[in-house]
Parts: structure tokens; sequence; C-alpha cells
């Protein structure tokens, strides 16, 4: 199982309901203590569940959320779908996005699942 697949699923990493919340909520008031003005656009990439991405995105213009897990966009998708100012997008569209359009890029937790050009390789 590749790391993609891992994370393609309800995986047992929080302790409870209540860990997965309180960690969302501290990384979403992190990010909102980045964003530079109200207008900003922002990419949360490898963004996970982002159970509070509402909260950032009252903080911006408009807040991509990108992530390689097609479980994990279909709840974001069914999660904002109300919310104009969020975007879901797969990791190939976020190469769609202008060039230089972005004013905050995060990617909180991800680098350790990439793998390294040798691994890739193989
Ligand atoms: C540990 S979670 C981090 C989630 C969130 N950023 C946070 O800090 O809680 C890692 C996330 O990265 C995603 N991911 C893994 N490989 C990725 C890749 N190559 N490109 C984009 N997202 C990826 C996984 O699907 C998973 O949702």
């Amino acid at each position: 199982m590749n790391w993609r697949d891992y994370w393609n699923q309800d995986t047992p990493i929080y302790t409870s309901e209540r860990h997965k919340l309180l960690h969302y909520r501290l990384i979403a008031n992190d990010i909102i203590g980045l964003i530079p003005s109200p207008e900003a656009i922002v990419l949360d990439y490898g963004c996970g569940e982002a159970l509070f991405a509402d909260r950032i995105a009252a903080k911006c213009s408009r807040l991509y959320l990108s992530d390689a897990a097609p479980l994990v966009r279909e709840r974001l998708n069914e999660r904002f779908k109300d919310n104009e100012r969020i975007t879901v997008l797969s990791t190939d569209d976020v190469s769609d996005i202008a060039d230089a359009s972005l004013d905050l890029i995060v990617v909180n937790s991800l680098v350790q699942y990439l793998p390294s050009t040798s691994s890739a390789r193989s």
C-alpha cells in the first residue's frame, strides 16, 4: 500500500473524534494567522479533511483545498459544497491555478509522505 492509498480510507491516527477535531482546529487557527490579507488567495496542499476550512475561507477571498486521496476530496466536496470561497482540487488540477496568483501555500505534514527521488524511480 502506498501513502495515497493509506490516506484514502479512515485511518487510526487520531485517538478519538475529539482529537481529530482539535487537531484540525489548531491547524486552521495557525493557517489563519498566516493569511496576509482578506483578499488573499490561499492553497492548502495535502489538506486532509480540513474540518475547519470554512473558518479559513472566512479570512481570505478564495481557499483552494487539494489532496491526493479521492475519498478525502469527496468528503471535502460534500462538507463545503455550499461555501463559495472554497474550491476542492485534485493534485493534477493545482497546475491550472494561474501563475503567481497565490498569496499563501500551506503544505502541512505532507512532505514525509512524498517518495524520495530514488524510491519514486523504483
Ligand atoms: C498527515 S495528513 C496531513 C493533513 C493536513 N495537512 C494536516 O496537517 O492535518 C497527509 C495528507 O496528505 C495527502 N497526500 C499524501 N500524498 C500526497 C501527494 N503526493 N499530494 C497531495 N496530497 C498528498 C494525504 O491524502 C493526506 O490527506
